[in-house]
Order: structure tokens, then C-alpha cells, then sequence
């Protein structure tokens, strides 16, 4: 058993996806989630500086004597992968735990990941889940270079134009394919999954790296006898704006008042 809180990170509103995929799978646990907005979008950064990031963004929770990290962050997961396995705290990505479930996606049709273009075109997430599956399966990469910068600022309904624009814009490639599995590569995504879904088809058989994330870091924290919590609480930091962010996250989360806190923006 270990009470200490666990630490979340990410560029922003995304990661709030994994806290609330974490937060359904292990309520009393206490959490400190960090949105790096005043440096967001993540995505078309080189990966020196997203590595260099990653370890601010996690010294940062550091401080607050977590007892585990997830970068709920597909970019930082997928260019990060040396800094989070050499981090001092357990520190866990999403890109594992989201291939492990395309790869067990039963059948020979082809599997779709869509993601920020850093991370699709890192090959972590499409490279490796070609490799994992032999390579007897076609696999799809989609960079969304628009996606988490709209969804940031505000447009997430599936009725606003600028979303459905942009929706169209990014997936019109792919839509009307029949794929085993379309993995939402990028945390920000599952916000606008309605969207997702009213485009591509409502069968379309999303999976969440978000969620698949969260049942890992859960399977690592009962096996370890890591599991506990004080009272199921959250503090937020934010080095964007805060009101936007509470705005979002307080309904978003249901789960009570979502006061965050300013956190500086990190020198690079
Ligand atoms: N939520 C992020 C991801 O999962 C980062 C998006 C961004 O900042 O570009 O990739």
C-alpha cells in the first residue's frame, strides 16, 4: 500500500483523459495533474526539445512526492521513451499499453492510428505495431496536425464547423476503410470522439491509448502492492490559462469543483 499521490502530465486538456480513465479505475487514489498549456501544441516540436520537456514536465510532479508518473501524452511517449525509462519515479507512457491492445485485435483487416504528426512520424507507434504484428497486417498512420491546437482552444462539439472541418480534413483519406481497429494515438482525441465517430462511421472500433494506458498503470500499481490514496482528491497545475481550463475540466471530469493552479512556464 502507498498513499502517495500519482502524477499526470500532458500539453494541456488531453491528459485529463487519462486522469478520468484513471480516476473510473482507481477512484481513491489521489492525483496531481500538470497541463503544460502555455507551452502546447506538443506535436510539431523536434524531439530534443520534446525530451528535454518531458523531463521538466516530470521533475515538475516530482516535487509533490508522487509515487508514479504517466505522460498522458502520445507525442512525449512516443519521443521520450529513454527519459521516462531512466526517470527516478516509476514513470509509464501511452504507447505501450496501446499497442499491446492493436496488436490483440483479432483478424487481418488493416489498423489505424491517428496521431499528433510527431508522433506518427516518429514510427513508435506505426513502425512498432507493424513489427509486433509480423508484419502481415497493413498499418495506417494519420498525422492530425490540427487536432489538439482546435480542441485546446476551445472546439470540441461535434456541431461546431471548425471541428467538422477539420475532421474532414485530416481523415478523409481513410474514410469508408474497414479497419480491425482505430487507435486514438493522441490524448487530446477522445475529446472529440463524437466527431470522430459521426465521420467515420459510428462502428468504427475506436480504442483509446488514453484508456488503455490507465489499465496498465492500474495492473503495475496492484502488482507492485502500490495502490492507496488519503481522501480520492486532484490538484491541478496549469502554465496556461486557468479559467479556460477549469472550465473545461470541472464538467468534463465530474467530479466536483476543478480550481487549478498556475504553474510557470518552463525555460527550454
Ligand atoms: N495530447 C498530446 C498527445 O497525446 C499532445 C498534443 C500536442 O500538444 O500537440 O500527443
Amino acid at each position: 500500500m502507498d498513499n502517495r499521490p500519482i502524477g499526470i502530465y500532458d500539453s494541456g486538456i488531453g491528459g485529463l483523459t487519462g486522469l478520468k480513465a484513471l480516476r473510473k479505475l482507481l477512484p481513491d487514489e489521489d492525483y496531481v495533474f500538470f497541463g503544460d498549456s502555455g507551452r502546447m501544441p506538443y506535436g510539431p516540436r523536434p524531439i530534443d526539445e520534446l525530451r528535454r520537456i518531458a523531463a521538466q514536465d516530470m521533475d515538475f510532479l516530482a516535487k509533490f512526492d508522487v509515487k508514479a508518473i504517466l505522460a498522458a501524452c502520445g507525442t512525449i511517449s512516443s519521443a521520450a521513451r529513454p527519459v521516462l525509462a531512466e526517470y527516478p519515479v516509476p514513470a509509464f507512457g501511452v504507447v505501450d499499453p496501446a499497442l499491446d491492445a492493436m496488436a490483440a485485435v483479432p483478424g487481418d483487416k488493416p489498423l489505424c492510428v491517428i496521431a499528433t504528426a510527431a508522433s506518427i512520424h516518429s514510427g513508435e507507434f506505426t513502425d512498432a505495431l507493424a513489427k509486433r504484428c509480423g508484419y502481415s497486417r497493413e498499418i495506417i498512420g494519420v498525422p492530425c496536425p490540427e487536432f489538439a491546437p482546435m480542441i485546446e482552444a476551445g472546439h470540441i462539439r461535434r456541431s461546431d464547423p471548425v471541428v467538422m472541418d477539420a475532421v474532414q480534413r485530416a481523415l478523409a483519406p481513410i474514410r469508408g476503410r474497414d479497419f480491425g481497429a482505430l487507435l486514438l494515438g493522441c490524448t487530446h482525441y477522445g475529446i472529440i470522439e463524437d466527431a470522430i465517430r459521426d465521420y467515420l462511421g459510428a462502428d468504427v472500433p475506436l480504442l483509446s491509448a488514453s484508456e488503455c494506458a490507465a489499465t496498465a498503470l492500474r495492473d503495475y500499481l496492484v502488482q507492485h502492492d502500490l495502490t492507496g490514496g488519503e481522501n480520492g482528491g486532484a490538484r491541478f497545475f496549469v502554465s496556461g490559462d486557468l479559467r479556460q481550463f477549469d472550465a473545461f475540466a470541472e464538467p468534463y471530469l465530474e467530479r466536483g469543483p476543478v480550481h487549478a493552479e498556475q504553474a510557470p512556464i518552463m525555460e527550454l
